[in-house]
């Protein structure tokens, strides 16, 4: 069976990391995943019910022009739509141009606003449906050189409380995980990483398993915040 023929799941940022275990579990599961990646040729995953579409999350015209055309090749309804992708810019605020602001604030804020706005009434047409989203510890607590990064997650998570009122009686359930520190690519460019010990970061596995929880769930349950936590926090400089 192809992705066209089953309820997908919606995953954003099915490149790498978190969003990309996501879609390994998803489709263990014997769901389809429709990934929406920054770069189609940068996209490592191939399954016969795994498909791709190429959107730029941090130019919210174009989201909003690609999330349409791709809503409107949905034969089905998505089971789930998971905003996941995210970028992070750490530094202290003076150190941020306006241009990195809008960067972080498109990427993790606002494009996820724009699709989830664009697939919010297929979800509730059909009655049912997870609307999640990747937040971090960064959305329930401020840190030092985090400023804009905290402020994208805090947005989201906001987000989400306010969307999980408005959907619950259309069936549509609204959550939201956050992970500490979780070992992905999403280090590369930062100045600093988890410790290498196995304790000292999540695997995106286990977020993947998080979203797995979260779907499984009886209907008339939301589980709406999952926070998860290196069992030993250690950071070091690179
Ligand atoms: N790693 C952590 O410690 C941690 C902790 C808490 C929360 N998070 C959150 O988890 C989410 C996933 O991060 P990750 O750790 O899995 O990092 P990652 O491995 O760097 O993955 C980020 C994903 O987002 C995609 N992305 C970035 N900019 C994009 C854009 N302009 N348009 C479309 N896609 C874009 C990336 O695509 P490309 O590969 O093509 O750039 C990639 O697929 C993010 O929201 C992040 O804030 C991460």
């Amino acid at each position: 069976m192809n992705v066209e023929a089953k309820s997908p799941v919606v995953i954003s940022g099915t490149s790498s990391g978190i969003g990309l275990a996501m879609a390994r579990e998803m489709l263990s599961r014997g769901h389809a995943v429709l990934g929406l990646v920054k770069d189609a040729d940068n996209d490592p995953l191939r399954h016969p019910d795994y498909r791709q579409e190429q959107v730029d999350l941090s130019d919210p015209d174009e989201v909003q022009e690609r999330i349409r055309k791709i809503a409107a090749t949905l034969e089905q309804p998505p089971r789930a739509l998971v905003n996941n992708a995210g970028i992070g810019r750490m530094a202290n605020l003076e150190q941020l141009s306006l241009a990195d602001i809008q960067l972080v604030m498109n990427t993790n804020f606002l494009s996820h606003v724009i699709i989830t706005r664009a697939l919010l009434p297929l979800l509730k047409r059909q009655g049912r449906g997870d609307i999640v989203f990747t937040g971090s510890e960064s959305a329930l607590r401020g840190g030092r050189q985090g400023s804009i990064y905290c402020a994208s997650k805090f947005a989201i998570r906001g987000f989400a409380q306010s969307l999980r009122e408005e959907c619950g009686k259309s069936g549509v359930r609204v959550s939201i995980i956050n992970p500490g520190a979780v070992r992905t690519p999403f280090f590369d460019e930062l100045h600093f990483e988890p410790g290498e010990a196995g304790e000292n970061a999540i695997a995106p596995e286990d977020v993947a398993a998080a979203l797995a929880m979260v779907m499984e769930a009886r209907p008339g349950t939301v589980l709406d915040e999952i926070n998860l936590s290196p069992l030993a926090q250690v950071w070091r400089r690179k």
